[in-house]
């Protein structure tokens, strides 16, 4: 083969290899030049039929061409590999200068920071969060708590009989009843959570509300040690200088009985015309009594040997003395305007 031969097939193998637009090109033309049938393997094999003084420099001429390709190839793949790798980040880009998304951070309803906050403060002396039922038996609900069926004590608590038997709980202190009847004394239980009464709706009404029960059983548990519990209470939810009032009262499941009021912390007492205590200077927040012994009995406990005491708290009512709230329907609308002053970011 002439050297003008080789020269040609050199130049027009690297021509293409520039051009190459893919490595399936490249390695049709690595094909075509140095394989086996390729031009530069048949030149070699035609090596032979040169004169013996003209074959080294033809060989070496076939060589030097074949280095020549064989970089021309590697320059070629590395120059497509850098291509498709900016293809790539291309069609993956992100352009970082747009503005981000604002992200909406979820926050506590207000019913929930109380029911957090009365949890906080009580767990502190010992207490546990225990869960309960809320379609509930009526034994739960009403027998084992001394309200037998037809007793006008039922009336107190308008209930939803979803079965002969079966109510939605009126109350948190059914959650009373279920854990005496698993566990033996000591007990030291709150119980938060939703209850259900036919009441109608109106400003401080609710069919549906929240309510947290405690309940502390053990021998030589007494009155005391209830107002010492309820003040603690007061204390965290409405401040230190709060005052708290026990009225005699009635419920069927707690002898003697009381309902709680605390200072106002709206007026303190000082204006007439306050519309969170009417002018009283009081607020009811709660209902608690010393466990009455038929109860006691009722779940297998000798009220010889133990005593205890029982509060029923309405957390709506605290959430709206507590921040001054006069309509309580506001906590069921899911009016962000309203649930946003809540939240640690406030109405921003
Ligand atoms: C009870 O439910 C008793 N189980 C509380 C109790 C427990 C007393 C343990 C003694 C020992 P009462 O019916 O008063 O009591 O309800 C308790 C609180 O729930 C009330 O003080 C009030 O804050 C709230 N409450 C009652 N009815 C409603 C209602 N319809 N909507 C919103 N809150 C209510």
């Amino acid at each position: 083969m002439q050297q003008t031969d080789l020269k040609q097939i050199e130049r027009s193998a690297i021509q293409r290899v520039k051009k190459a637009k893919s490595f399936d090109t490249l390695a049709q033309i690595r094909a075509e030049v140095l394989g086996k049938k390729g031009s530069l393997g048949l030149a070699l094999r035609g090596l032979g039929a040169l004169p013996s003084d003209e074959r080294p420099k033809a060989g070496q001429a076939i060589n030097d061409i074949k280095k020549k390709l064989e970089f021309a190839l590697q320059e070629a793949a590395v120059r497509l590999e850098g291509r498709r790798k900016d293809a790539a980040l291309e069609e993956g880009r992100c352009d970082v200068t747009l503005a981000g998304r604002r992200i909406a951070p979820g926050a506590s309803h207000p019913l929930r920071i109380v029911e957090e906050d009365i949890i906080e403060a009580l767990v502190s002396l010992g207490f546990e969060v225990v869960d309960g039922r809320q379609v509930e038996h009526d034994w739960y609900n009403f027998e084992a708590l001394n309200i037998p069926a037809d007793h006008p004590a039922r009336d107190m608590q308008d209930t939803f009989f979803i079965g002969p038997q079966v109510v939605l709980r009126t109350h948190t202190s059914n959650v009373q009843i279920r854990t005496m009847v698993k566990q033996d004394p000591p007990v030291r239980i709150l119980a938060p959570g939703m209850v259900f009464r036919n009441d109608d709706v109106d400003a401080t009404h609710s069919p549906v509300f929240h309510q947290i029960e405690g309940l502390w059983i053990d021998r030589g548990a007494n009155f005391a040690d209830l107002k010492g519990v309820l003040k603690k209470f007061a204390t965290v939810m409405f401040g230190a200088e709060t005052k708290l009032r026990l009225r005699p009262s009635y419920f069927p499941f707690t002898e003697p009985s009381a309902e709680v009021d605390v200072t106002c912390i709206v007026c303190s007492g000082k204006e007439s015309s306050c519309r969170i205590c009417k002018g009283t200077g009081w607020l009811e927040i709660l209902g608690a009594g010393m466990v009455d012994p038929e109860v006691l009995k009722a779940v297998g406990y000798d009220p010889d040997e133990f005593q205890g005491f029982a509060f029923g708290v309405g957390i709506e009512r605290v959430a709206m003395l507590r921040w001054g709230i006069d309509d309580i329907r506001l906590f069921y609308e899911n009016d962000q305007r309203f649930l946003k002053q809540f939240s640690p970011g406030g109405s921003s």
